[in-house]
């Protein structure tokens, strides 16, 4: 698509150049996530943003556009949710995917093959899956894994030309801390794209963009849901550099987010930093508790001043969230745990109301190859818990009888 079609498609479909970033400054990001962006396209005055469940878009007339067309294309409640987020996360524009791996796997598309993308060695396992098994197995493109938390491997691992970096951080579920500026300073160098994964502390903790990422995807399943009701995920663009591409691949294939659905978001976004700040006071306590638990035998939290890449975290983020990994004294006793647990629901997936506990080594990480798990710290003694919003001490003495 050359860019007068790009721009005359553009102007027919609401938003897609992006939002006003002046728009809100004024505004704290908790009143922003409150208020959301806040387009009202009708005039009933409801206060909860109307759900537009409409497949299609009557034009006014020949060549004229309501700003809507087809709804793979752009929807009204969609829309608001996207600018929300891309204001929140200090973006140009976003866009809502029906599930976090569906916005990964659209940026994947920006790559062709042959080309290299340095990943994170600690990836969420789907991630992984779907980058060795879906594209390097059937499109030729290279994952090399490298350790982000440690700079010189990363130039090392920068042999020849590379495409992008594609970062979690924290790290799924070593909990590892990269330097997001100085990862953005290494890979534009190399003319590469920065991409961060921040499902686990979210733009009300931790923003990439502003750090010198180029992009940022999301599992907005997660904390950016927080309910536990609502498959969804996000890209997050800076600048317009790459908003055409990664729109055409986002509207031709068809993975948005349905006006429902993006309304639970819109609903969920509200009370994003509250819900935040309470699931990481209960995970300060509940990782003091581990650590002095016998049975548990390490504990990984970026908030606990222990961990390795504390000092980086308290440089880089404004928060510290609530996911806490940790080894227990045995095999045995982490199949106990995921028995015994009687609030703590053993279940896959994080970030939401309710508390969850999950065993890498089998359900997240199953896909990953034993000896790169093992070589990563990821053991079979691992548990991995999302800490949500029930009562600290309710939670506690749940992992006290759990533990013994
Ligand atoms: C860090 C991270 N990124 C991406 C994903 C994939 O997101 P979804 O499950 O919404 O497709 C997950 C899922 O657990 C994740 O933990």
């Amino acid at each position: 698509m050359d860019d007068s079609s790009f721009e005359a498609m553009a102007s027919e479909i609401e938003g897609l150049l992006g939002i006003d970033r002046t728009r809100h400054e004024r505004y704290s990001f908790v009143t922003r996530a409150v208020r959301g962006y806040g387009d009202r396209p009708d005039a009933t005055g409801a206060v909860s943003y109307p759900i537009y469940q409409s497949a299609t878009f009557a034009h006014p007339r020949l060549h004229e556009s309501t700003g809507f067309a087809y709804g793979r294309c752009g929807n009204p409640t969609v829309l608001e949710l996207e600018n929300t987020i891309a204001m929140l996360e200090g973006g140009l524009k976003a866009l809502a995917f029906c599930s976090g791996m569906a916005a990964i796997s659209c940026i994947i598309k920006l790559f062709k093959q042959g080309d290299v993308v340095l990943v994170s060695d600690d990836l969420y396992g789907g991630t992984h899956r779907l980058f060795q098994d879906v594209y390097a197995a059937r499109y030729g493109i290279e994952f090399r894994p490298v350790d982000f938390t440690d700079l010189e491997a990363v130039e090392s691992a920068c042999s020849g030309p590379i495409a992008a970096f594609f970062v979690e951080t924290p790290t799924n579920p070593m909990m590892k801390v990269s330097d997001i500026a100085a990862l953005a300073e290494l890979a534009h160098a190399q003319d590469a794209l920065l991409i961060v994964d921040n499902t686990f502390l979210t733009c009300y903790f931790q923003r990439p963009l502003d750090l010198g990422a180029d992009l940022v995807v999301y599992s907005g399943t997660k904390y950016l849901c927080g309910h536990n009701d609502c498959i969804c995920g996000f890209v997050v663009i800076r600048d317009d550099k790459l908003l055409e591409r990664v729109f055409m691949d986002y509207m031709s294939e068809g993975d948005a987010l349905g006006p429902f659905d993006a309304w639970l978001m819109l609903r969920s976004l509200k009370t994003l930093p509250l819900r935040l700040d309470a699931q990481e006071e209960r995970a300060k306590k509940i990782c003091a508790f581990l650590k002095t638990h016998p049975n548990v035998t390490r504990v990984l939290y970026v908030g606990d001043p222990d961990h390795p890449d504390y000092e980086l975290s308290c440089k880089q983020t404004t928060g510290f969230g609530a996911m806490i990994s940790f080894d227990v004294d045995s095999v045995e006793r982490a199949e106990q745990v995921l028995e015994k647990t009687k609030l703590i629901t053993f279940a896959e997936s994080l970030g939401g109301a309710e508390s969850l506990i999950t065993y890498p080594a089998v359900q997240t990480h199953g896909s990953v190859p034993e000896e790169k798990r093992l070589a990563l710290g990821l053991t079979d003694k691992l548990l991995r818990l999302s800490v949500g919003l029930e009562d600290a001490d309710d939670l506690i003495a749940d992992l006290e009888q759990a533990l013994s």
